[in-house]
């Protein structure tokens, strides 16, 4: 594995497989790596000639009073990890190299940012959207694979590839869980002993909404309130929202019908760590 850490060494790298027209997956992370994010990588490696992964906690992307500082990170863990999937390329630019001190301009995917999460992390989208395009530019891949773990922030890169005709393919790959259910995240290690027991409970209450479904239900109000019921059973969660949205235009939707997928979204702080999950929904 080739550890790169500025744009630089990484084009000169890269330019040779993109001469050989070789196929280039990009997984773009913060680092602090678990089986989600090897989960692309894994899916990059069988899909394209070589593979980049970038680690890259990215400041734009934290609010003020976020855990930009704190974030964890395990960066020698994280290369023998990679090493182990016989990862080709690892970019790991410092910050400084990915933004200039009068750095200016940044990328706005207008509605889909401003929903779900965006409502309570309103620049959140603008820092992700903008260091994916400059990733993107940087390294030219022809397939991104992101995580349906963060399913907003797949629609809004996808859209943004969409709407800046950028020649890149954007593939979401199924969120991967813990045993107990919960989605697996760099931020599950901020729970104390008693939160974690509780936090499957975003899990089952995504579940619960598919069974409601399942058995006819179609009003999403009705089914919000069951799974407002299966939240109750944890004591310290706060939740932030709990909606049921078209899967395309992350708009809320009143009543399900088979023809508009939905997805089943929630966030929520136990303590100070905030957790998010979903689900997709065929009525
Ligand atoms: P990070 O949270 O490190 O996640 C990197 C990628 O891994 C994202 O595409 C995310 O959706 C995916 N991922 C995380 N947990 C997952 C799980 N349990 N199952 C499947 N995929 C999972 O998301 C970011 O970093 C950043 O916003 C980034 C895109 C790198 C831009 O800074």
């Amino acid at each position: 594995m080739q550890v790169l850490r500025t744009p630089q060494a990484l084009n000169r790298r890269l330019e040779p497989h993109r001469n050989k027209k070789n196929s280039v997956g990009f997984v773009p992370t913060m680092g602090f790596l678990h089986e989600g994010h090897l989960s692309l990588v894994r899916r990059s490696k069988k899909e394209n000639d070589i593979t980049v992964v970038s680690i890259f906690i990215n400041p734009l992307q934290f609010g003020p009073k976020e855990d930009l500082n704190r974030y964890p990170r395990n960066i020698k863990r994280d290369k023998s990890l990679l090493k182990k999937e016989n990862t080709e390329f690892l970019f790991i630019p410092e910050t400084r190299d990915v933004y200039a001190e009068d750095f200016q301009t940044t990328a706005k995917v207008g509605y889909l940012s401003g929903r779900l999460c965006g409502r309570s992390r309103p620049t959140h989208f603008q820092g992700v959207a903008t260091v994916v395009l400059k990733f993107l530019n940087m390294i030219k891949p022809s397939s991104l694979y992101l995580g349906q773990k963060d399913y907003q922030q797949f629609r809004v890169i996808e859209k943004m590839v969409e709407d800046l005709n950028l020649a890149v393919h954007v593939k979401m790959h199924p969120i991967v869980r813990e045993k107990d259910g919960l989605a697996m995240s760099s931020r599950n290690v901020y729970l104390n002993k008693k939160d974690r027991a509780q936090a499957p409970v975003l899990y089952q209450a995504l579940k619960a909404a598919v069974r409601a479904v399942k058995t006819g239900e179609r009003n999403t109000s009705r089914i919000k309130a069951g799974m407002r019921q299966v939240l109750k059973k944890a004591g310290t969660l706060r939740l932030d929202y709990l909606e049921i949205v078209d899967a395309r235009n992350l708009a809320p939707v009143v009543t399900l019908d088979k023809n508009v997928r939905v997805v089943a979204a929630l966030a929520g702080f136990f303590g100070p760590t905030r957790l998010i999950d979903n689900i997709l929904i065929k009525a």
